[in-house]
């Protein structure tokens, strides 16, 4: 049974650079269980973290383009290095919903935190764009944010490496000079970094609140598609129903995915979404 307008039949838009947003799908058919995604994972272009500002948002709005050609009613812009840098843009171009990464996480830290004192791990392009200090400035200038970037992390994730001694060494090395500053909550400012939580857990302690902006993130969606009346209640679906579209290797995508969420994703596609691809949609000559 499906409820509400004709828009809310539609799919949900969602894209990362490789397999990290897969940890917010995993929240949207958690908390949205009838809702459809079409999920993008740019895997040619991975890690998003080493991009400048004008190339993450030129990837950002190819990929919301080719999703909207897909008939989707809203995008969720689940890799925090475009949210941090895009989202504006993307806001300014497309009619439909689109939600990042960053706003959510900041405010469920700010919620948690007793001593004022958050760090934020994110890639290097999030860290330097400063986006979660200026949403903490924003939403309570009394905080204390401290970032950290960890460039090793995304190529352990995308290759399916989160508990090894590689792993445990960069969380150390990572984690270590955020614990010596007395945070006592720590924002996964990556989408690929919940997939690292046992070793991160093990290396800040019991005491540290760990905020996976996931939870924030969908419930500003439902919050949307319940305010403008697109949200679909239909039969629960799982990670096997939905659709993925990656830009590099499919397989290799399946079988880093499969390992890290412990389902089959069911059929994944590979589309290039190159400067020429989009120009031909745009005139009407390619689907
Ligand atoms: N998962 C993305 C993020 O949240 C991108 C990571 C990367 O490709 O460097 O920033």
């Amino acid at each position: 049974m499906v409820l509400g307008s004709k828009e809310a039949s539609k799919p949900i838009g969602m894209f990362d650079s490789g397999v990290g947003g897969l940890s917010i799908a995993l929240e949207l058919l958690k908390q949205l269980p009838g809702e459809r995604i079409i999920y993008f994972g740019d895997t040619a272009n991975v890690p998003y973290g080493e991009k400048s500002e004008s190339q993450l948002i030129a990837l950002a709005d190819r990929i919301t383009f080719f999703l909207v050609q897909k008939g989707v009613k809203a995008v969720v812009d689940a890799c925090n290095s475009t949210s941090s840098v895009a989202l504006d843009y993307l806001k300014e171009r497309y009619e439909l919903p689109i939600i990042g990464v960053i706003e959510p996480g900041v405010r469920e830290a700010i919620e948690r935190t007793k001593n004022g004192r958050i760090g934020v791990i994110a890639t290097t392009a999030t860290i330097m764009s400063s986006a979660h200090k200026r949403a903490a400035q924003k939403l309570d200038p009394s905080v204390k944010v401290f970032g950290q970037a960890c460039p090793k992390f995304v190529p352990l994730v995308e290759a399916g490496k989160v508990s090894c001694k590689e792993a445990e060494n960069a969380c150390f090395e990572y984690l270590m000079p955020l614990v010596k500053k007395r945070i006592d909550t720590l924002i996964l400012g990556c989408t690929h970094y919940p997939f690292l939580i046992p070793v991160i857990r093990r290396i800040v302690g019991p005491e540290v609140a760990i905020v996976d902006p996931a939870v924030g993130t969908i419930r500003e969606l439902k919050e949307i598609l319940e305010k403008k009346n697109m949200r679909k209640l239909s039969q629960p679906t799982g990670f096997k129903e939905q659709e993925y579209y990656v830009s590099g290797d499919p397989i290799l995508f399946k079988e880093v995915g499969e390992k890290l969420i412990g389902t089959s994703l069911g059929r994944v596609f590979r589309v290039a979404i190159d400067d020429k691809i989009i120009e031909n949609i745009k005139n009407g000559s390619a689907g």
